[in-house]
């Protein structure tokens, strides 16, 4: 009926061209009617009517029932597909799934050795001489770029495995299951990644046809066939193909059944995108029917849905969880992340998988010291000697002694009392909305959290000064001046302290502020600080939780930028790659005055296992050029934005360096007025396309960009190509244009 509608359109299109050519305005809808006579022209009409089906709440293909209904009558008349009886005690059901853990981090196709090696592995440990690969499985394989299929909503894969597979040795015979004939065959090895395939058709009865799918064969299976050729049930119909005879993989057999052939003639699909799961399903039941006359086992999955309803029966509610419709993230790898359904996204806002997420290195050295000792430190361990040599050894003198914490909390909470038991003193001078952790002592100097929801406002020995914020802060203009003027702000609680006849124990500051907004600090502003501070007898405290280990590319440092060095540094998220490790550096006068009789006993603080994974993440940035790649791409990418802030004035200011960007956004660039609604929008849409960002500062308009450090050019073009598309989109420029200035 679209078909035909359009077809009269595009027929008064062409009379009226005839009748009133002058009359422009009767041409209007041609075009567009071709273009979408043409798509439709594209899909073959049983899949549109499959679809349509699905979507009014019918099983999309019509003759489902009557398959599964077929196969239950006949399942004892079935031959084998192969020697092994795949319901005995030699099979074992393989877990291909996105989240895994059989597949440890192997997503890539192109490592088609290391993917055949765990599949083997997991069958001998199974004792199995088969190993069935699951139906209607979400599956890591086809989501790197190579795959990628543009699609309304950014890229999408195919991940949606919609055959099952039979894994066994290359050369394994396979046996037709019921009476066919030859429907089409084709070596596909040299252009695609399935290798030799054929399909029967099998017309069981004057109302049902249905047709089975044979991949990943051997080449010499296609030898004597031709179109037509009658195959006898039982009969040896093929070979399981060695790789890469068959398109690369372990070998196996892809056995699929298919209800239609939707006009594809050979080269048939075994793999769905997900949103249009339940319909390729349809079309493509369960091939366990010819097996077994049953579904096949599903994988023990849980619901979004499910968890979300545990997680607010078993957990805390102030733990929040992004986006209005959650992710349910299963894997990572560099810097993707990729969702319960295959979905890759691209992944902007996580620091902490500083070398990339599940870097194999990192995960490596984890593991292999984990097989063999984790103890504490009241042994002697070279491990964390080692480390903290390596780590020692990034950082300026006189920063000198490392301790291991298990977190940025717990590394803030020791800098506190390293400083307070240094200086004998208890106040503590930090920025506003400053973000250090989540202990007491961590809340207490944490002014994004006293100062925000929930929060009951500074103690008495916390001092705040404002954020040094010169785009839309008390002194704009990211200068010496600015940096002078909001330095005087210490210098005025110095005095308060002076005159009640206090001191402070210490300044505590990230040099880039992230959760006030991705903010620098103008130039100059820490060593005027560090200079009033030290001369009021306090230390000073760098927090590099966010911003450390070559982060922000011109320096493995941030307040190496500022020309100062701290007495205290604290390291968290980055130095473990997800994996819980903090550090304090301090000088040898800080650490001997802790030293005061009272033990430091840290129970898992500085364990083998932590420090073999700290020391491999030092490696990884320094060998894989990390902090080199963060100057390069943060630089380009930071080009790129303030080329798209020019054109759109909803961005309001770029900042930050290497890969750890800002972009605030605001409803007009004179009045800078905070643009939210903007910044939450983009965030949602650019997750709808495959990215995730998020957003960050007192009035949430900030987007804050800090992916894992192999972020590369390729994904800084696909963030900047996204981000422009979105801010193309009318519900962007909609919102700057209603809001009065
Ligand atoms: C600047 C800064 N310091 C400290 C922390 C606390 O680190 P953790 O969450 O590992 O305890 C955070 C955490 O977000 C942070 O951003």
């Amino acid at each position: 009926m679209i078909v035909a509608r359009l077809l009269i359109s595009v027929v008064c299109s062409a009379q009226n061209m005839v009748a009133n050519p002058e009359n422009v305005y009767l041409q209007i809808s041609d075009r567009p009617a071709w273009d979408l006579l043409e798509k439709l022209h594209r899909i073959a009409p049983m899949l549109a009517h499959c679809t349509i089906r699905e979507a009014c709440g019918w099983p999309p293909h019509p003759h489902a029932e009557l398959f599964v209904n077929w196969a239950k009558t006949n399942v004892h008349q079935f031959a084998p597909l192969v020697e092994i009886d795949l319901q005995g005690p030699d099979t074992t059901w393989l877990d291909c799934s996105v989240g895994s853990a059989d597949l440890g981090n192997y997503v890539d196709i192109a490592d088609a050795q290391r993917l055949h090696r765990r599949i083997v592995e997991t069958m001998e440990a199974a004792q199995a001489k088969v190993g069935i690969g699951r139906y209607n499985e979400a599956r890591p394989f086809y989501t790197t770029n190579a795959f990628a299929v543009e699609g309304n909503q950014g890229p999408e894969w195919r991940s949606i495995h919609i055959g099952l597979d039979v894994f066994m040795p290359a050369g394994t015979p396979v046996f037709a299951p019921w009476d066919g004939v030859v429907h089409s065959f084709q070596d596909n090895a040299a252009d695609r990644d399935y290798g030799p395939t054929i399909i029967l058709q099998h017309n069981v009865s004057p109302e049902l046809t249905f047709y089975t799918l044979y991949g990943h064969l051997s080449r010499t299976s296609l030898e004597g066939l031709y179109l037509g050729k009658p195959i006898a049930k039982g009969e040896r119909l093929c070979w399981m193909g060695p790789m890469p005879e068959n398109g690369n993989w372990s070998p196996h057999l892809h056995f699929q059944v298919m209800l239609d052939m939707l006009d594809l003639a050979g080269d048939f699909p075994g793999v769905a995108f997900p949103d249009k799961r339940a319909v390729w399903t349809g079309i493509c039941p369960d091939p366990w029917y010819l097996i077994a006359g049953r579904i096949s086992p599903s994988a023990p999955t849980i619901a979004v849905d499910e968890i979300m309803a545990k997680r607010s029966k078993l957990l805390s509610p102030n733990l929040s969880i992004s986006y209005t419709q959650p992710l349910y993230i299963q894997r990572g790898v560099g810097a993707y992340l990729y969702d319960h359904t295959g979905r890759r996204y691209l992944d902007t806002v996580n620091n902490v998988a500083h070398v990339g997420h599940e870097h194999p290195r990192v995960v490596g050295a984890g593991q292999r010291q984990m097989a063999v000792l984790n103890t504490n430190t009241r042994y002697v361990h070279h491990q964390i000697t080692q480390f903290a040599e390596a780590l020692l050894a990034t950082a300026p003198e006189p920063l000198e002694v490392a301790f291991f914490v298990n977190s940025g909390s717990e590394a803030n909470e020791l800098a506190l009392r390293l400083a307070k038991t240094y200086t004998n003193q208890q106040d503590i001078i930090a920025l506003q909305v400053g973000y250090h952790g989540n202990t007491n002592a961590c809340v207490e100097i944490s002014s994004y959290k006293f100062d925000g929801p929930g929060g009951k406002g500074a103690s008495p020995r916390v001092h705040v000064v404002p954020l040094p914020d010169t785009y839309r802060g008390l002194y704009r203009g990211n200068t010496p001046e600015s940096a002078q003027r909001y330095a005087q702000y210490v210098n005025e609680i110095l005095e308060h302290l002076h005159i009640q006849g206090r001191r402070p124990a210490a300044f505590v500051a990230e040099t880039i502020v992230s959760c006030g907004g991705q903010i620098p600090l103008p130039p100059g502003y820490l060593q005027q600080v560090y200079a009033s501070v030290r001369a009021a007898g306090g230390l000073c405290i760098a927090d590099e939780v966010q911003t450390g280990c070559g982060r922000p590319g011109e320096c493995f440092w941030a307040f190496e930028a500022q020309g100062v060095v701290p007495d205290i540094v604290t390291i968290g998220k980055p130095i473990g790659n997800g994996h819980p490790l903090g550090a304090v550096l301090c000088t040898r006068a800080v650490a001997d005055a802790f030293a005061n009789g009272m033990e430091y006993f840290n129970t898992f603080g500085g364990n083998p296992v932590s420090c073999a994974i700290g020391m491999e993440v030092l490696k990884v940035i320094k060998e894989e050029g990390l902090q080199e790649n963060a100057l390069a791409v943060g630089n380009s990418l930071k080009q790129g934005l303030a080329d798209l802030a020019q054109r759109f004035p909803q961005i309001g200011d770029v900042r930050g360096s290497g890969l750890f960007l800002g972009i605030e956004l605001v409803h007009d660039p004179i009045a800078k007025q905070p643009a939210a609604s903007i910044a939450d929008y983009i965030a949602n849409r650019m997750r709808a396309l495959g990215i995730l960002m998020s957003t960050d500062g007192p009035d949430h308009n900030v987007l804050k960009i800090k992916p894992p450090m192999v972020f590369g050019k390729i994904q800084a073009d696909f963030l900047l190509g996204t981000l422009e598309r979105v801010l193309k989109e009318d519900g962007a420029v909609f919102k700057v244009r209603t809001t009065p200035k």
